[in-house]
């Protein structure tokens, strides 16, 4: 069986061939057969952030030629396709339209189903690309993205539920957003995990929002940005060094997603943490969280780097179990910007 599958909720063009994998102990897991993204980053970076409007366009000049690699890459020709899988949001409503109608006339003229997957679910199921077993049910998910910081108790297939999310900004947000103020540049998550490595984690000792409540998994990132600002704003010859102050917030966000994670997994029983979004790329937090959590006895499953950030192999996945369960959508599927898991 091979799934055709597309991404385009953002600022990546995706598209990936996925078939039935290798079985394991806990169920057959697909195997991804091709992963092809185009980023868009060189466009918007001039801009400090995402412009929609030329995002959507840039999604309409490479759709088709990035679908074309996919398929050379997977060695496969349209004819082998079973169903063709597509985010279907959240995410912005321009840049989803593309992939949806693309997914959608591939749909139509292979008269093969089509499978509409949320963005969000798409990276949890990057978990299941992980080379050891698929994450047992039921499984603690923290889902750290641009757009979205929560964590979810997956009970089984598509059987979520969001114990906590933040009240402000993602914690992605706000590793650009402080990335921008400090003029390091976008997208500021992968510049500040680099840049911290010569800093010191302790150098300012940044309040860990939220961290205290024992029972409540709601996160808070605002606050840490807002002290980033105010230490900028101090006179020059005060001001700690830059990698300092990036070491020591990307060490205090870290702390409070990792120490709220393993409450919510404790509390609740459940043994696994997996982790999910591009965050979740971050070397500090894979490291500490694996650590920690290890520590507290639970297991921990990290989605394979190369899946982190968005991509269509985990939408394919996605739609892979979506396949497996008869879980079909129909030609009516339209994108949503807010989309709920
Ligand atoms: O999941 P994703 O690719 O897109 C959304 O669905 O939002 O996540 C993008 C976010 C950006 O905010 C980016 O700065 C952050 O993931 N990110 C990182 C790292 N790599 C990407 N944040 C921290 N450390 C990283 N290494
Ligand atoms: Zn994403």
């Amino acid at each position: 069986m091979l799934i055709l599958s597309i991404e385009t909720s953002c600022d990546e063009t995706s598209a990936a061939v996925v078939t039935d994998g290798t079985s394991t102990s806990l169920g057959t897991r697909p195997e991804v057969l091709s992963n092809v993204i185009a980023s868009q980053t060189e466009f918007h970076k001039k801009y400090g952030g995402i412009v929609p409007e030329i995002a959507s366009r840039k999604h309409i000049e490479v759709i088709n030629l990035i679908i074309k690699e996919a398929m050379e890459k997977a060695t496969k020709g349209f004819e082998d396709i079973n169903a063709a899988a597509v985010t279907c949001g959240p995410g912005l409503v321009g840049s989803l339209l593309v992939g949806v109608c693309a997914a959608k006339a591939i749909a139509y003229s292979l008269n093969i189903p089509l499978i509409g997957v949320n963005h969000l679910e798409g990276h949890i199921y990057a978990n299941f690309l992980s080379p050891s077993t698929p994450p047992p049910f039921p499984f603690i998910c923290l889902m750290v993205s641009g757009g979205h910081t929560m964590i979810v108790e997956v009970k089984d297939h598509g059987k979520y539920k969001i114990l906590g999310q933040t009240r402000d900004d993602a914690a992605g947000e706000a590793f650009d957003k402080v990335a921008r103020l400090l003029k390091l540049g976008f997208p500021g998550g992968p510049i500040i995990d680099k840049l911290a490595k010569e800093g010191n984690p302790h150098a300012v000792e940044f309040k860990r929002p939220m961290i205290e409540d024992e029972f409540k998994y709601d996160f808070s990132f605002s606050g840490i940005k807002t002290a980033v600002v105010n230490l900028v704003h101090r006179p020059s010859s005060i001001v700690p060094r830059i990698p300092d102050i990036v070491a020591s917030f990307q060490q205090a966000v870290v702390d409070v997603l990792v120490e709220k994670t393993i409450k919510a997994a404790k509390n609740k029983n459940i043994n696994t943490i997996c982790l999910a979004g591009g965050v979740s790329a971050n070397s500090l937090l894979r490291s500490q969280m694996l650590k920690q959590g290890e520590e507290a006895g639970l297991s921990v499953i990290i989605p394979p780097f190369e899946y982190t950030t968005d991509n269509a192999a985990m939408i394919g996945c996605a739609a892979y179990y979506k396949f497996i369960n008869n879980k079909f959508s129909d030609l009516s599927l339209k994108p949503s910007a807010i989309l709920k898991l």
